[in-house]
């Protein structure tokens, strides 16, 4: 069982590896859609290897409009052996894309795998989160009013409100959110983009920060769902459509109530959920990718629930033919 389980780890460490050697090369390039293309591209060949029988339920979009890592898209070289293991996948192959083609930080190349059912098929729409680690999970109800919540979480950290920080998507729609949060008296840290990263950075002792709040999306949330599952934190959520077509896509869904309050156990029910992360820019929780001489420097979070690891993973690729240094 060891031999198996160490030998998927690293085929799954790979596929974010990949996803964000691939990335990096374009860093700063102004091209956040080349960006996500090469990584979307070096996630799928990897997922390719991956010896199970794989299919996409949170991806880059639906079948029409994704030619690679589409929704229901099947992954693996599992399909034709009838005891390979079958998995749901949740892929974000480049989370930051503006970051990454403006050489911002906190980019970075995310998938979470689960038994069959085990990740929600979000739309991908927008999602109203509040994220906490495991210090303040039991603390928060999206449905209480802001003040109260980081009240509760303030306590929980056994601190003041003025010693909490709150990271929040820099976006107009949180005006009256960061209004709120500004007079409870907590920090605000405003992020251009990547709230996924800053999620989890929220259940990571030692990052500053205490919570995550605000509308992002749905894909995102369940891939935070999924690292907080491993990590014992909690994220409650809402879907949102904020435009008349997000309304359509949870129309067709068969969602009208989009008032439902989705706990981290909806989001991620699985029981056996895997999490990778690779750093692409130098974030809060992960290192970037570092080209040398010779040799490229990637920084990982690798995370299972089933076996309670969360490891920290620092690999040097030394050049190699599937890995040479130079190559566009
Ligand atoms: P991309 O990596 O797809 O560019 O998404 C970045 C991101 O900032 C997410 O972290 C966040 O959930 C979402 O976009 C917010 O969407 P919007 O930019 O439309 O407010």
């Amino acid at each position: 069982m060891y031999l198996v389980d160490d030998y998927l780890d690293s085929a799954w460490l790979r596929t974010t590896e990949m996803a964000a050697i691939a990335a990096a090369r374009t860093v700063g390039m102004g091209d956040r859609r080349y960006s996500d293309h090469v990584a979307v591209e070096a996630m799928r060949t990897a997922m390719g290897k991956l010896p199970i029988k794989g299919e996409i339920v949170i991806g880059e979009g639906e079948r029409d409009e994704a030619p690679m890592l589409y929704v229901g898209e099947k992954v693996g070289s599992g399909w034709e052996k009838e005891n390979a293991p079958r998995y749901d996948i949740a892929v974000d192959p480049l989370e930051g894309t503006n970051m990454c083609a403006t050489a911002a930080p906190g980019a970075i190349a995310v998938m979470a795998a689960a038994e069959e059912k085990g990740l929600m098929k979000a739309p991908d729409i927008y999602m109203d989160k509040i994220v906490v680690g495991p210090t303040a999970r039991g603390s928060i109800d999206i449905n209480a009013p802001v003040e109260e919540n980081l009240k509760n979480i303030a306590k929980s950290f056994d601190k003041q409100p003025s010693e909490i920080t709150v990271v929040v998507l820099d976006r107009e729609r949180h005006t009256n959110l960061i209004s709120k949060i500004r007079k409870v008296g907590c920090r605000i840290k405003l992020i251009s983009d990547g709230d996924l990263s800053a999620g989890i950075a929220a259940a990571v002792k030692g990052t500053g920060i205490h919570a995550l709040m605000g509308i992002g999306g749905a894909p995102e949330g369940v891939l935070t769902a999924a690292a907080m599952v491993c990590l014992g934190g909690e994220i409650q959520a809402k879907l949102k459509a904020l435009n008349q077509k997000q309304e359509k896509r949870l129309a067709e869904m068969g969602i009208n109530n989009d008032e439902k309050v989705l706990l981290t156990k909806d989001l991620a029910p699985g029981e056996d959920i895997t999490f990778v992360a690779t750093g692409v820019t130098k974030g809060d929780l992960l290192k970037g990718v570092r080209f040398f001489s010779g040799g490229i420097r990637v920084h990982s979070l690798f995370m299972s629930s089933r076996r309670k690891i969360i490891r920290f993973i620092d690999t040097i690729y030394k050049e190699n033919d599937s890995i040479p240094i130079n190559f566009q």
